[in-house]
């Protein structure tokens, strides 16, 4: 699989110190608030299992899947819901965990269907977020790390569902994403 990255991005290592930051933030900002994580399937899987164990508070867990990509390199701004009921959170805080903030439309569909299931609040975290002009308007709350405009796999993060094990992110080859389009 590594021979097919042009380059790694942040090995484990730079990760793991990345989240002990980001889960001591998370721990400081939601001590004594009822916390309803919840996390987008199945980009932020691996992300979120390491960073919610740096998290020492009670909170809720629950999962939201979702398509966007259509197995395409490209966002293609149509986000399918694949359940129909949102988790339980009214009254509480939540924090969308996902793994990449690109284009902002999946964010942006899951916060706003989340808005009518009454939470306290919303937050967003995400590992990565691509420096470039978004379709939509959204700001993560906490960002791993920033990236240029590239495609990304590595640490739950896929091409056509392929590198999400890989323990470190980095850079797919031109044209591998290339021969597929
Ligand atoms: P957005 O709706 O364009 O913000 O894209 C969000 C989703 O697209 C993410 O949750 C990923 O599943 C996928 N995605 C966007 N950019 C990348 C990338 O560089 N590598 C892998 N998946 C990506
Ligand atoms: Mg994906």
């Amino acid at each position: 699989m590594q021979s097919d990255l042009e380059r790694i991005l942040f090995d484990e290592p730079t990760i793991q110190r990345r989240l002990d930051k980001i889960a001591a933030q998370i721990s400081n900002d939601y001590r004594d608030c009822d916390l309803t994580v919840i996390s987008i399937l199945n980009g932020s899987l691996i992300f979120m299992a390491a960073l919610l164990r740096r998290v020492p508070l009670p909170l809720r867990l629950d999962c939201l899947s979702v398509a966007s990509y259509h197995e395409k390199a490209q966002t293609s701004g149509d986000v399918i819901f694949k359940q129909v009921a949102m988790p339980d959170v009214v009254g509480r805080h939540t924090l969308l965990l996902d793994d990449i903030l690109d284009s902002g439309h999946t964010l942006a569909a899951i916060r706003e269907k989340l808005k009518t299931a009454k939470p306290r609040s919303i937050r967003i975290c995400v590992l990565l977020s691509k420096k470039k002009e978004r379709a939509r308007q959204v700001d993560a709350d906490y960002v791993g790390f920033e990236i240029e405009d590239e495609f990304a796999v590595g640490y739950g993060l896929d091409f056509k569902e392929q590198y999400r094990n890989l323990p470190y992110v980095g850079v797919l080859r031109k044209e591998l994403i290339a021969q597929e389009s």
